[in-house]
């Protein structure tokens, strides 16, 4: 892929799951990634896999819920990169209940990862962006996003408010040179989708049956996801503006 090479690149969430895959992909590409996460010991593990692959790499924690904390780590990694040019807003959680059972405490607590994070990360970045003449943006939402998903009504909201966000924003900058994008993952094997889908056989059953119920008959990789996440940072990408790209194996095919 065209571009990548010596380009700074934030990953939130990329100490497990897709974010981790991305941030790999990325460094493979030859850019210099930033592994931002909650959860240090994964991010470093993250840098340590990216390091033995000969990339080059930085583990930082964050709770991308907390504005002050975001606006910290994107000033060390312009310190350290010198500058910005690819986010993605990977990091991302829920709990699966359906939604008249649900009690807003836990409203708030998906409502600020999954919403107020992409924001706060946006808004602390695209000034660095914008004073270096551009960059890349590419959200993970999902596919909840965009048909809804039965137990993740609040997180469906976040990631459909991620989608149309994103579309905003790049509308308002992309004649200054930032370029959103949005990919909206499947079901894909992922700590996040073991959590989702529950414990032993009826965890098992789950799983099962929606692979039957996707076209390509398994669940999505992070490999699966990466590829594209790289492209989209790519100058390959240059001229794909404000789009929403399902990643399923086929579960939904969007006009
Ligand atoms: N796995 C799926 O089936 C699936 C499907 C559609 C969309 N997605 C989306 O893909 C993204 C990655 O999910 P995953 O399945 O790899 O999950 P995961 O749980 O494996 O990884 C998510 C990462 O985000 C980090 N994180 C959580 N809260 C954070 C916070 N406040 N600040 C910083 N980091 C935080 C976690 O520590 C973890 O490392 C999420 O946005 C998720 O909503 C996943």
């Amino acid at each position: 892929m065209r571009g990548l090479q010596g380009k700074s690149a934030l990953v939130t969430g990329a100490g497990s799951g897709l974010g981790r895959g991305m941030a790999l992909r990325l460094a493979e590409e030859g850019a210099r990634v930033a592994i931002l996460d909650v959860d240090r010991e994964g991010a470093e593990d993250t840098r340590n896999a990216i390091e033995r692959a000969g990339g080059e790499a930085v583990a930082l924690e964050l709770d991308i819920t907390d504005y002050a904390a975001c606006q910290a780590v994107v000033a060390a990694v312009k310190e350290r990169f010198g500058g910005v040019d690819v986010l993605v807003n990977n990091a991302g959680w829920d709990h699966a209940e359906n939604f008249v059972e649900t009690d807003p405490e836990l409203w708030r607590k998906i409502i600020d990862i999954n919403l107020y994070g992409p924001l706060n990360m946006h808004h602390v970045t695209l000034p660095e962006m914008l004073a270096q003449g551009g960059g890349k943006i590419v959200n993970i939402a999902s596919d909840a996003g965009r048909i809804g998903s039965s137990g993740e009504a609040v997180y469906s909201a976040c990631k459909g408010g991620v989608i149309a966000f994103g579309k905003t924003v790049c509308r308002e900058l992309a004649r200054r040179g930032v370029i959103i994008n949005t990919v909206c993952p499947g079901p894909s094997d992922t700590p996040l989708f073991a959590a989702f889908a529950g414990e032993g056989e009826a965890g098992e059953k789950l799983r099962a049956s929606l692979a039957r119920s996707i076209p390509l008959k398994r669940l999505g990789t992070a490999d699966d996801i990466a590829g594209i996440v790289a492209f989209l940072a790519s100058d390959d990408a240059n001229f794909i503006v404000g789009q929403t790209i399902s990643v399923s194996g086929g579960l939904t095919m969007h006009g």
